[in-house]
């Protein structure tokens, strides 16, 4: 046994020796670390959160600190290398391992400093920080941010794209709390990017940071967190087409009535008992008094049947927060999970909501197509806007986000029937394709849709318009200026 060991090492130190890349080379001379494809940790640090996807980097870097996040990116130019950063890894693409065979991702987990300044409410948070994990240290100060639910869901991604909560209606998305960041551009500079320094790419990492550079920290605005909040959740096991089609309708005249901006809330739909019916959900959480939710809500709930069930779920905000993440906010306490998907957005105008044509043939294809199914799906309709949104306040223009009139943004999401690959693509993307066309084809041809950048989807056609809307332009411009090799490429980017 001890012999063979030793003979082992032996054999991989030499074979090691002789194959290292040029990669493996320059990072090792700068003292890098790094996990190479010989590795054993290989495996484990290449894993994608969605299973569709199978991706293999040429090494994966965890810099200790800024000057490092630099020196990976330049030992990756070197060798002419797509670079990317990876913060949670949650991508629906894998983009944060590049969506493509052979990057260099530089993982910032390493990167995890939070603090929270008293003297003018900002905080510095690290970009290696996940949602969760945030949302405790913010909370230990009586303070919050805006952000979506899933506590494994890194601040890297998610605000360079946008970041939506149920709080958003009140404080916008993540990335409208930006003041600041800390950005390592292509040429391995060390630049401040906020309204008075470097002010374009400022403009551009909020709302597409990851074509522009590998922004290390960021500081954000803070919100005192609410006294307290009410996660409530509606359900109706089964709806038939006319009685579902009446609830997005009514949805979206609810959302232009006078609804305070402490409503958030989202529809869900899923498979239904029988073909021709969905089963049916209104989720969402209250930041008011909370005596006001009731008479908040009742209005909507007066255009609907009786709920099959309720659950209102009162506390503080932090109960909320990990209420609705449905899982421990701590990340350190409990591995990550996966789960193998197909998804696809669309971001609705509130200026041009969906007709009667598209909601009916939009809800016939979930009671019907949907019920048949060999996916796991489901469809959340989040409202963004109504009356005195926060994300639609903010001017088009002042950041690179795209969409600024939005009143829903629908994820289409199916999973494989396990929720393991393999992942059926031929009926799987079909069957989101053509949810998705069964609302477009039944609205105006110039209808202005998009779709989330953080809702990520490798196939999507006319993919920089629907993404990155009338702005992409002046991305384009300043990509070619900030990041003149293509250094930071992969799937959807500018
Ligand atoms: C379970 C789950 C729940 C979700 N819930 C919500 C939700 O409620 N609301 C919502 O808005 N979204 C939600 N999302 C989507 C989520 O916001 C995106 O997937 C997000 O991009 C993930 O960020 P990440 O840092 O974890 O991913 P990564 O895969 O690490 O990164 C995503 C992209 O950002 C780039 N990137 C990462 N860090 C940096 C950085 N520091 N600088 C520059 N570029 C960087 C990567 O290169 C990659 O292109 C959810 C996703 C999942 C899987
Ligand atoms: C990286 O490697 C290239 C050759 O592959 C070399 O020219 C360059 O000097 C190296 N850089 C560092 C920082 O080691
Ligand atoms: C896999 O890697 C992650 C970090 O990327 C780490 O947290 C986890 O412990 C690793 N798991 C194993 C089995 O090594
Ligand atoms: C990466 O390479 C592996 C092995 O060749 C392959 O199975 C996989 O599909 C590739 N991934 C991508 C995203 O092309
Ligand atoms: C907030 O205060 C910190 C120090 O307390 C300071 O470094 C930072 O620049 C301030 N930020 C803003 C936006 O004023
Ligand atoms: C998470 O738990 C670990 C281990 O118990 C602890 O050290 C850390 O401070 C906790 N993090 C937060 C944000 O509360
Ligand atoms: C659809 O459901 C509604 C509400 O439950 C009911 O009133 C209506 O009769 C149903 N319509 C059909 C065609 O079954
Ligand atoms: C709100 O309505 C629920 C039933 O839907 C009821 O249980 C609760 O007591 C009501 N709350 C207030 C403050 O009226
Ligand atoms: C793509 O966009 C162009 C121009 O806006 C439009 O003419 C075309 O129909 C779009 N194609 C699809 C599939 O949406
Ligand atoms: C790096 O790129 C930035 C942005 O284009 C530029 O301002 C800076 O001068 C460059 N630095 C070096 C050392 O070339």
């Amino acid at each position: 046994m001890f012999i063979s060991v030793s003979f082992l090492s032996l054999a991989s130190l030499l074979l090691g020796a002789s194959a290292q890349s040029p990669l493996q080379q320059n990072l090792t001379s700068l003292g890098v670390d790094a996990v190479f494809p010989t590795d054993p940790t290989y495996a484990n640090v290449s894993q994608a959160y969605n299973k569709r996807f199978t991706v293999d980097p040429a090494a994966v870097a965890f810099p200790t600190n800024v000057q490092q996040v630099s020196e990976a990116i330049q030992a990756g130019v070197a060798q002419n290398m797509a670079v990317v950063a990876r913060s949670g890894g949650h991508s629906y693409i894998a983009n944060g391992l590049g969506g493509t065979n052979g990057s260099l991702i530089v993982d910032l987990s390493n990167l995890k400093a939070i603090s929270v300044r008293s003297s003018n409410n900002t905080a510095l948070i690290e970009m290696g920080n996940r949602l969760g994990d945030i949302a405790l240290a913010l909370n230990a100060a009586g303070r919050a941010l805006p952000h979506g639910t899933c506590s494994y869901v890194g601040i890297g991604g998610h605000s360079g794209y946008g970041g939506f909560g149920f709080t958003s209606r009140a404080w916008g998305l993540t990335l409208d709390t930006i003041k600041s960041a800390t950005v390592v551009l292509a040429n391995g500079t060390i630049a401040t990017a906020s309204s008075t320094i470097n002010p374009d790419l400022f403009w551009a990492i909020r709302g597409a940071s990851p074509s522009f550079g590998i922004v290390t920290s960021i500081e954000v605005q803070t919100f005192p967190a609410p006294t307290s909040a009410i996660v409530f959740q509606y359900g109706w096991d089964s709806l038939n087409i006319t009685a579902a089609s009446d609830a997005i309708a009514s949805f979206q005249e609810f959302a232009a009535t006078n609804i305070p901006t402490e409503f958030g809330a989202e529809l869900v739909f899923s498979r239904g008992p029988s073909s021709g019916q969905v089963a049916f959900g209104l989720t969402g959480a209250w930041y008011g008094a909370p005596a006001a939710l009731n008479a908040t809500v009742a209005p909507y709930l007066k255009t609907l049947p009786t709920p099959s069930s309720q659950t209102i779920t009162p506390g503080s905000y932090i109960n909320s927060v990990s209420f609705l993440a449905g899982q421990p906010l701590n990340t350190t306490t409990a591995p990550d999970g996966s789960d193998t998907f197909y998804q696809k957005s669309l971001m609705t105008p509130e200026g041009s909501p969906m007709s009667a044509a598209a909601i009916q043939a939009f809800v016939s294809y979930m009671a019907v197509q949907g019920f048949s199914s060999s996916t796991a799906w489901f469809i959340e309709v989040e409202l963004y806007g109504g009356s005195n949104s926060a994300i639609n306040k903010v001017p088009l223009d002042s950041t690179a986000f795209a969409k600024r009139d939005t009143l829903f943004t629908m994820q289409l999401y199916a999973s494989s029937s396990n929720y393991e690959p393999p992942y059926p693509t031929a009926v799987g993307f079909k069957f989101l394709d053509d949810m998705v066309a069964s609302i477009v084809d039944n609205s105006p041809a110039d209808w202005s849709y998009g779709a989330y950048l953080n809702y990520a989807d490798e196939r999507l056609v006319n993919a920089s318009t629907l993404y990155y809307g009338s702005h992409y332009p002046r991305l384009k411009a300043l990509k070619t200026e900030l990041d003149p090799k293509d250094t930071f490429r992969f799937p959807i980017g500018v």
